[in-house]
Formats: C-alpha cells, sequence, structure tokens
C-alpha cells in the first residue's frame, strides 16, 4: 500500500548530491472562499481597470498593519482585484516583511509556507535592503545593475528581444509557490520608463471557450527555470539549495509541475496558471512536444493580444504593489537606461491545486450582481 502523500519521500539534486526530501501537505486551510468585510470601506480607492488592479491613493499601510481585520481585507481585495496599489509609503522593510506573513496567515494558509529566500536573488549578492547596510535573504532585491549583469540583453533598453517573453508569476519553479508578493519602489530610473504591467489569469481562463477550458483543466505543466544555475556557474554565484521559506523547496532542481487551471483558496475562482515565461523552458505534462509548443504559444499569445485583462502602473519613489500570484501575471519593463532598485518580498502559499467544483470569475460576479 502507498504510504499517505504527506509521508512520501522526494528527491532533490544539489551541488554535492541528490538528497531526499519530506513531501509535505502544504494544504489551504481554508474549507470555503473568504468574505471581505468591509473594514476598507472607509479609506478611498478606484478599480484601475474594469477587470484588474485597485489603488488606495492616500492610504499608509502602516496605519492598519496590526488590524487584523483589515489585513485579511486587504488579503481578499487583492485576490480578488489581483493586484493593489499604495503611493508614497513609509513602510519600513522589517513591516513589509510582517505584512507579507500576514497576508496568508490570515487567509489559511499552511503552517509550513514562510517567506521565500531566493535561490538567487538573496544577501549574498551583497545588496543591502536599507541605508543601514542590512542584508535579508528573505527580501528579493530587484536591482537593474545586476539583471543587467546577469541576464544582459533581456534587461538592457536598446535590446531587440520581444518584451513579451517578460510574463510570469513569481518562482513558480518552486514546489510550493508564492501567495503574495510586495513590492515597493526603492530607486526610480532618472530617465522614463521602468513600469510594471499585471494581467489576469482568471480573465485569461474566461477567455477560453468551454472545450479549452475542460482541456486546461484536465493538464498539468512542469515549470522550470534554467537560468540561475547558469548564472551561479557563469559569475560564481552561489546558490540557496536549501529550505527557501517550505522544506520542500529544495535543491538546484528549480523544476515543478502544477495544475494548469488553479483554484485561489481565498476567491475560490479559477485562474490560468500554466502559462508566461515561468514554463518557457518548461512544458505541458502528457502530450506530445508540439502540442506542448502550440499550448504554450497560445496561452501566452492570451496574455500578450489583450490589453483589457492588464494593468500598468507607473511607479514613483516609495510606491508599492502587492499581487496574488497564482492568479495574476506581471512584467517589468525595461526600456529605461538609469537604475533601478526595490524591495520585493514574496510569501509561500499552498501547493497548487484544481478544485473541479470551485467557478470562474465570470461566474461569480454574475451570480453576486
Ligand atoms: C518582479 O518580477 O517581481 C519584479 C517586477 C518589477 O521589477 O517591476
Amino acid at each position: 500500500m502507498a504510504p499517505p502523500a504527506a509521508d512520501v519521500d522526494l528527491v532533490s539534486h544539489t551541488s554535492t548530491g541528490p538528497i531526499h526530501v519530506k513531501k509535505v501537505v502544504a494544504q489551504s486551510a481554508l474549507k470555503e472562499p473568504l468574505t471581505y468585510s468591509g473594514s476598507l470601506d472607509e479609506y478611498k480607492s478606484f478599480d484601475v481597470t474594469k477587470v484588474i488592479g485597485r489603488e488606495f491613493p492616500e492610504s499608509q499601510l502602516s496605519d492598519i498593519l496590526h488590524d487584523d481585520r483589515k489585513i485579511r481585507d486587504l488579503a481578499i481585495t487583492v485576490s480578488q482585484r489581483g493586484v493593489v496599489f499604495f503611493r508614497n509609503q513609509d513602510l519600513s522593510i522589517e513591516d513589509q516583511k510582517i505584512l507579507g506573513s500576514k497576508l496568508g496567515e490570515l487567509t489559511g494558509k499552511p503552517e509550513t509556507s514562510k517567506l521565500h529566500r531566493h535561490a538567487l536573488s538573496n544577501s549574498k549578492r551583497g545588496l543591502a535592503v536599507d541605508e543601514n547596510g542590512k542584508l535579508d535573504d528573505e527580501v528579493s532585491i530587484i536591482s537593474s545593475e545586476q539583471n543587467r549583469k546577469f541576464y544582459k540583453d533581456r534587461f538592457s533598453a536598446q535590446s531587440k528581444l520581444l518584451a513579451s517573453q517578460g510574463w510570469h508569476a513569481d518562482i513558480t519553479f518552486e514546489r510550493i509557490p508564492s501567495d503574495y508578493a510586495i513590492l515597493k519602489l526603492i530607486k526610480k530610473p532618472e530617465d522614463a520608463g521602468g513600469d510594471t504591467l499585471w494581467a489576469s489569469g482568471y480573465e485569461l481562463y474566461d477567455r477560453l471557450s468551454p472545450s479549452f477550458q475542460k482541456l486546461a483543466e484536465s493538464l498539468t505543466a512542469t515549470h522550470h527555470q534554467p537560468n540561475f544555475v547558469k548564472v551561479a556557474r557563469e559569475f560564481g554565484e552561489e546558490l540557496i539549495e536549501q529550505d527557501r521559506g517550505a522544506p520542500e523547496n529544495t535543491g538546484i532542481d528549480f523544476t515543478a509541475s502544477h495544475p494548469v487551471v488553479r483554484t485561489n483558496p481565498v476567491t475560490g475562482w479559477k485562474s490560468l496558471f500554466g502559462a508566461g515565461h515561468q514554463i518557457e523552458h518548461g512544458w505541458i505534462d502528457g502530450v506530445t512536444p508540439r502540442e506542448s509548443d502550440i499550448l504554450k504559444a497560445y496561452f501566452l499569445q492570451l496574455i500578450t493580444d489583450n490589453h483589457d485583462l492588464q494593468v500598468r502602473f507607473r511607479w514613483n519613489e516609495n510606491d508599492l504593489a502587492v499581487w496574488d500570484n497564482r492568479s495574476v501575471f506581471h512584467t517589468a519593463t525595461n526600456d529605461y537606461d538609469g537604475k533601478r532598485q526595490g524591495n520585493r518580498v514574496v510569501s509561500l502559499g499552498e501547493r497548487p491545486y484544481f478544485d473541479p467544483k470551485s467557478v470562474s470569475r465570470r461566474e461569480a460576479l454574475a451570480v453576486a450582481s
């Protein structure tokens, strides 16, 4: 008899050989989607587009950080709207980390899921998270200078590559990927540019025909990120190989299979998840290579061809965005020559799952109206 899933060992490859990793349950504690209580209605806010994005133009997150009802409502709002924007925040990096942990903890994430420690974008690069020179592995600093060094043309304003290659959700190559991410822009390029765009995975699912929805629901995709090992070799960087915020996020395989359609436990809505850059080097499981290539190209095209399911944010210094990596894709715009830097905190959520009883966003909103 097969042992229960929780006891099955996994093999991870490290620089010193294979190791066995305990498979953790990592299920959301939610039995049903959460309902917004209305506690943020006292703050001015507006929907940035019909489908995705909300902005709170006058609120400071530091004022609500220790009010659990408001932070739970914020998490629900982020999960429903995909991404939420705040201007000119005074939130310290320590408080940004507290927020990163609380969003998931107050919405049922597994106890074994903590803040992510990025394999490459961590403190070993010597980049400080504050003016006192503090180094912190739980903050993945987004640095234009490091990106240009490691990835060259892709992060150059003179690049001839397709910008559409940048669409991704964070760290989906991990077995236990992210629920929420928070980026605070610390340094804006002196020249124009450096906007970030997000696209709704819920709406991508809703754009599929019922037949394609059924096909997508039946599939899993292998997400794969080979660049970290290449960069580490080329530049002599040391990767974090153990416990990147969850016991299963170990090794240097950077490969994980997840459902192509993912249920978000906070909203109960279905989202297209197996698409974009995270499967560029991966594949759709169980189909021919040609079928995999066709599906990958079609899913990416749905993101890039539909600007009405995207939102574009123009940053000022200390602006902050919070997004739900389970249900949105995003991409930076590398169209500037100046220096751009931000502090990103990425929290880990549940093991991705597809619940056949979950509904689409359009279905849920039609019932609610
Ligand atoms: C990210 O990919 O998480 C960073 C986005 C950005 O730099 O705008």
